[in-house]
């Protein structure tokens, strides 16, 4: 099953209930969070209370994001927010596998997020652990970026070491994701794609949905 994941940042927050919605009648099947602290990413967007105002508006799993220093510290804080799955990156992790216990312990699922240029050894010794990986197609911190095109390869190979370790966790892709590579990133493997300003920068959050979908090869259920 592939999932298309809209990412808020790129919505109209003075709209933000009523954009919710609309991806949501449009065939979103997640809510992507991005959560930044202006320490690990240069930029500072949104907290829990966001989160907890997302969650009352939508019946969708809460897809969030945590682009933060100490993740650890504020985990619990977007669970009680309302979050369903929660990735953590293994840049900002001295403890990872502490963190992701921790985030599966609050029964939520765990994800870990990757920046282009870590390899992907370092999710080795938690890769069982894991509900999904993210790959981040852009350096973190801003949305409108342009995907970076060795993340085709990247996905590849997560892909191969997941089959080939019969686990079953997701590859989400996160960054630069548009009509144009959205079919190229499904061939690759990717199960979850976040797109902020391909969606919200389009006319027609209907149109755009649908043709994801039909390039991803979802079913129109
Ligand atoms: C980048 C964020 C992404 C971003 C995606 O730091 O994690 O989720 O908002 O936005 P687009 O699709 O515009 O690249
Ligand atoms: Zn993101």
């Amino acid at each position: 099953m592939k999932i298309i994941a809209p990412s808020i940042l790129s919505a109209d927050f003075s709209r933000l209930a009523e954009e919710i919605k609309s991806v949501e009648k449009a065939g979103a099947r997640w809510i992507h969070i991005d959560v930044m602290d202006g320490h690990f990413v240069p930029n500072i967007t949104m907290g829990p209370v966001i989160v907890k105002a997302v969650k009352s508006v939508t019946s969708l799993p809460l897809d969030v994001h945590l682009m933060i220093k100490n993740p650890d510290c504020y985990i619990k804080k977007f669970v009680d927010a309302g979050a369903d799955l929660i990735s953590v990156h293994v840049e900002s992790c001295v403890h990872l596998h502490k963190v992701v216990q921790m985030i599966k312990d609050n029964k939520v699922k765990a994800g870990v997020a990757l920046n282009p240029s870590t390899p992907l050894n370092s999710i080795k010794w938690v890769m069982s652990d894991l509900d999904f990986v993210v790959l981040m197609s852009v350096n973190p911190g801003f949305g409108g970026q342009t995907f970076i095109p060795n993340s085709i390869d990247k996905i590849k190979f997560l892909k191969k070491k997941i089959e080939s370790n019969g686990l079953h966790l997701l590859i989400e892709i996160d960054g630069g994701v548009c009509s144009e590579n959205i079919e190229q990133i499904s061939n690759a493997g990717a199960d979850v794609f976040v797109a902020g300003s391909a969606i919200f920068s389009s006319r027609d959050y209907n149109m755009t949905i649908s043709s994801f979908q039909k390039k991803v090869g979802c079913n129109f259920d």
